[in-house]
């Protein structure tokens, strides 16, 4: 007992399981990610009903690359496909799209979705959908510093001036709040290089169930066991005394 966490304010989701779930029905894998991106609807509705503010899903890592090519481009091929025929909800339901990764590497037709679906959403505030594609949180950590290495060669920061504020400013996720629970399916634990910096005090849910069978009920327990945690961010807990920071 003691769980005294309100509702997540940002809720981040390694979509893990795809190709199990596939092979488990003697399908090629891909079929596994056409499910998965039903799933990742289905909790974009759900989300957005239970009124979470910020969505974080990791879609395609920077070591996804290293699969074979066929699945690799089935899967920035889907992507787009679905990028290009949802944007009018995302728009209609207010919601405001912003990609995390390199997009430097990804197909033509993706990259130039992704930018336009983001310029399309940006003025929406019901909830944030930030998608990772090509992410990796170390390349997010790497990038930021060379960032700020430019600008202390330039004589426009102080090495002394770089602190946690100007780092996170940095990376891309900036401006957003921390993840305040992530969730993983397909029944690994792990972070597989994901939000590295982001989750240093992140409440951890790890299901066994493979990425496209990921129902609301499974993602209502999700949010009630984050609800019964009790976050003390290193501190000693006083009985009757608010938690968050
Ligand atoms: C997650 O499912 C989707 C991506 C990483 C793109 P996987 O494709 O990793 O599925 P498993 O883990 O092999 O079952
Ligand atoms: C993590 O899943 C990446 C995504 C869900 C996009 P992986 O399947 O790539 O992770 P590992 O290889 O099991 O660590
Ligand atoms: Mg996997």
């Amino acid at each position: 007992m003691g769980g005294d966490a309100p509702s997540p304010r940002h809720v981040a989701v390694i979509m893990d399981g795809n190709g199990r779930w596939a092979t488990a029905r003697r399908l090629p894998r891909t079929a596994g990610h056409r499910q998965g991106l039903e799933a990742a609807r289905r909790l974009v509705e759900a989300a957005l009903r239970r009124g979470i503010p910020i969505l974080t899903l990791y879609a395609f890592s920077t070591e996804n690359w290293e699969r074979p090519r066929e699945e690799v481009d089935v899967l920035l091929d889907l992507f787009a496909e679905v990028l290009e025929r949802e944007q009018d909800r995302f728009d209609e339901e207010r919601l405001r799209l912003r990609f995390l990764g390199d997009p430097s590497r990804l197909p033509d037709r993706l990259a130039h979705t992704m930018r336009l679906v983001e310029r399309r959403t940006a003025r929406h505030s019901r909830m944030t959908l930030q998608i990772a594609v090509n992410y990796g949180g170390r390349t997010d950590l790497l990038q930021a510093v060379r960032r700020l290495a430019a600008k202390v060669q330039a004589g426009e920061l102080a090495p002394e001036a770089i602190g946690e504020r100007e780092i996170e400013a940095h990376l891309f996720t900036h401006g957003l709040p921390d993840p305040d629970l992530l969730i993983r399916t397909g029944n690994e634990q792990r972070l597989s290089n994901f939000l590295l910096w982001n989750l240093a005090y992140t409440e951890l849910y790890f299901t066994e169930t493979l990425w496209p069978d990921f129902s609301l009920e499974e993602f209502e327990r999700a949010l009630a066991a984050f609800e019964a945690r009790e976050r003390r961010y290193g501190r000693v807990r006083v009985p009757g005394s608010p938690t968050a920071p």
